[in-house]
């Protein structure tokens, strides 16, 4: 009996397939098991030549073989000369066969483009992965093993390929405490505890993901700083990070808090243009560096939501800005300025506050518009940036909306680098419990034409320096990265993060292509699968945006946490962290009147960008309330009045929704048991949260617009009050930056 119970025991345990946590992100290799493409595979790759002796040539190697041993089944030998079908890996230093390949012609390929090419060397078929730096080599491997992963043919492979943008950087908003800002995946990743001897695994394996989408910066701290992380018992921990990531291409950065050199540093002051201040800044930049000899520089957040900064002190961001640059000059630093910043006019430096939780700061700013605010304070300071500071501009004017117009920045500081500030933790679109693929959003504000030169001035070029000639260039996106086992919350939280890099190196990939991609190696190739999949991403954003903002609505989150609606608040301690503030609905109507006759924020952008908006019968009805206040018996070109297209948006965005969650039960035999439970289970609090969406904004509205819902709406089985009586203590993602 005994006996038998024991094999029943190991019969079971042989027969539990551990499920797919979601930990290897789109890395986890699989067998090839289409049998043409594995004897083609096999056929074309005999084994690896790698000649030079980096890091980063190394690693390079080693994930070479690591994907291919898995993919193809069987041993990579390490062969030292090229033989038949070898996959052939350098720079033009380690090998003089690339050497005359990369002499061949002029690839352009800079410090971190590479080409991936199958040809005859002296004869011998080979396949050479090449590059003029080892980082190179690193990005056309992840690229090669790409290849293989989404199942295309490798026979006649010709790829060259050269990042867009240089400085392409996560922001993680994460606190010394591990709490993270709007976080959604658990805490830091950053043990700052256990730095700088315990070098966890996951380090590691952060710095392969990134390099394999070629981003190549972090900012390790939020922007919501401590001055702590800049003392020597900080600074070792941050080295320790920067030592795991060189050779992956990825450059270590800190938020610096404009007030350091008081807290830490022991001076009475911190204004920027105090000699004492300008010394105490520059010793700090040599302690990092002769830690750090790579050290990428500093982000900044200054005289922004309670942030201390230079105005305090009378004078001007580019005066902050151009101390930092003059600090981090000599080593080749940059500065990220941010240029996130609304009126605080009652600000006091040492102070940091949260929104809503503010006291003294009560109601000072709403005399005009926060949509303006950046534009008026950075575009009189065009020009007086020194070379080496970018100014970071999200990527709409007020902040990280499911929708927004892109920022009238963009285009209007010709002679200062932009670089675009991304959001891709899901602050503001329904956190880690929403599937909401951003690629379309991101390439919504990329492709958009500010027509600063002339049509064709698209936001990417602004940001890519080509417009304006500018030789650095970066792209931010705020991390949704946290130590949850896989690592974003929302498993399709990773295609977020996928998808910024794959952007970041080069916006003209469709949002479709990168879904693909994404898909296929973190899933599988079955084409049918693929195809749903795909379907479910590609409307997946413009869901979320019509059951919480439709129309261009804006910032009608609950306050402070922004978990789930919130259209009523409008007590919040400063005017424009209300959403009545940005709905501006009464019973005349809804929308926020930016034209002439409004807050005229429409004249910032260009002429051809205003034509487009300025006019209500003509404006795109993604941004009409953005910049309109529209009666609600307005008939709009649907045929329906204003009211009545409110309704069907926020049905449709439900609608889809529940599609989203069939067709995913649809998949269920395609999938790993853990992941599909898993997207399961958040799309069904995904639907519930759509539904509260549309009934609580729809309720609320109604009291204004006094108008009945069109027929064959589906009835909210709650009231109003229910839904304004919804409290969230405890939502995630606003951790105190101790
Ligand atoms: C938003 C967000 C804050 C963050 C700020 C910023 O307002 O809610 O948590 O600090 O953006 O970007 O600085």
């Amino acid at each position: 009996m005994k006996k038998s119970f024991f094999i029943f025991l190991i019969a079971f345990s042989c027969f539990t397939v551990k499920g797919d946590d979601g930990y290897k992100l789109w890395l986890g290799y699989q067998k090839i098991a289409v049998p043409e493409l594995a004897r083609q595979y096999n056929q074309a790759i005999s084994g690896i030549v790698a000649k030079g002796g980096s890091t980063t040539l190394k690693i390079a190697e080693q994930e070479l073989r690591m994907a291919l041993e898995t993919i193809l089944d069987k041993k990579i030998p390490s062969l030292k000369a090229s033989l038949n079908n070898a996959i052939l890996i350098g720079t033009p230093e380690s090998s003089k066969e690339i050497k005359g390949l990369l002499a061949s012609r002029d690839f352009n390929l800079g410090d971190e483009g590479f080409v991936i090419q199958r040809q005859k060397i002296n004869n011998i078929n080979t396949t050479i992965i090449a590059a003029r730096k080892d980082i190179g080599v690193l990005y056309g491997v992840f690229a090669f093993i790409q290849l293989l992963q989404t199942h295309q043919s490798i026979n006649n492979v010709s790829i060259t390929s050269v990042p867009k943008i240089k400085n392409r950087v996560l922001n993680h908003w994460d606190n010394l405490n591990r709490s993270v800002e709007r976080g959604y995946a658990g805490i830091s990743i950053w043990n700052w505890h256990t730095l700088p001897g315990y070098i966890d695994q996951r380090y590691i394996d952060y710095a392969r993901a990134n390099a394999s989408i070629g981003i190549n910066g972090t900012v390790l701290t939020n922007v919501n700083a401590n001055s702590q992380v800049l003392t020597p018992e900080y600074l070792v921990k941050v080295k320790a990070l920067a030592d795991v990531f060189r050779p992956y291409g990825i450059k270590v950065y800190l938020t610096a808090k404009f007030s350091a050199p008081i807290e830490i540093g022991g001076l009475k002051t911190a204004d920027p243009l105090n000699e004492e201040v300008i010394q105490w800044w520059k010793h700090k930049c040599s302690e990092i560096y002769t830690l750090i000899p790579d050290f990428g520089g500093f982000l900044v957040k200054a005289n922004s939501e309670g942030q201390p900064g230079p105005q305090g002190y009378g004078k001007t961001h580019a005066d902050g800005a151009n101390m930092f640059a003059d600090a981090l000059q000599p080593y080749g630093g940059i500065v990220m300025w941010r240029a996130f910043v609304y009126d605080v006019r009652v600000q006091k430096d040492e102070e940091h506050f949260t929104e809503g939780s503010v006291g003294a700061h009560t109601q000072t700013i709403a005399s005009g518009d926060r949509f303006k605010q950046a534009y008026a304070e950075f575009k009189p300071l065009d020009g007086k940036f020194k070379e080496n500071v970018l100014v970071q501009v999200k990527n709409g004017p007020i902040d990280f909306q499911p929708r927004e117009p892109f920022s009238p920045l963009f285009g209007a500081m010709p002679q200062t680098p932009l670089m675009m500030e991304f959001q891709i933790t899901q602050e503001y679109l329904g956190q880690s419990t929403t599937l909401a693929y951003l690629a379309p959003m991101f390439k919504e504000c990329l492709d958009s034409d500010t027509y600063s030169k002339d049509k064709g001035s698209t936001v990417a070029k602004i940001i890519d320096g080509s417009i304006d000639q500018h030789t650095v260039s970066g792209i931010a996106g705020v991390a949704n990265i946290g130590n949850d086992r896989n690592w974003t919350g929302h498993l399709f939280g990773q295609a977020n993060w996928y998808a910024f890099g794959r952007l970041a190196w080069n916006y003209d990939l469709s949002s479709e292509a990168i879904a693909e991609e994404w898909i296929r190696q973190t899933f599988n190739n079955n084409n049918a699968f693929v195809g749903s999949v795909k379907k479910i991403m590609l409307t997946s954003r413009e869901a979320a945006v019509n059951y919480m903002t439709p129309l261009g609505l804006h910032h009608i989150m609950a306050t402070s946490h922004h978990y789930g609606p919130g259209p009523w608040v409008k007590n919040a301690g400063r005017a424009d962290w209300n959403p009545v503030y940005y709905h501006k609905a009464n019973s005349t109507g809804i929308g926020f009147d930016r034209t002439s006759k409004g807050s005229n924020a429409l004249s910032q952008y260009a002429p051809a960008v205003q034509k487009q908006w300025n006019d209500i019968n003509t404006c795109d009805y993604k941004y009409l309330l953005w910049f309109h206040h529209v009666p609600w018996n307005y008939k709009i070109n649907t045929g329906k009045t204003l009211w009545e297209e409110l309704c069907r948006r926020y049905n449709a965005g439900v609608d889809s929704v529940r599609w989203m969650e069939q067709t995913w039960s649809g998949l269920e035999k395609l999938l790993d048991q853990e992941v599909y439970q898993h997207v399961k289970m958040l799309l069904s609090i995904q639907e519930q949260e759509a539904v509260w969406w549309r009934n609580s904004c729809l309720l609320y509205f109604q009291t204004l617009s006094q108008l009945p819902f069109p027929p064959g709406f589906e009835n909210p089985d709650k009231d109003l009050p229910y839904y304004q009586s919804l409290k969230f203590p405890f939502a995630p993602g606003i951790g105190g930056n101790l």
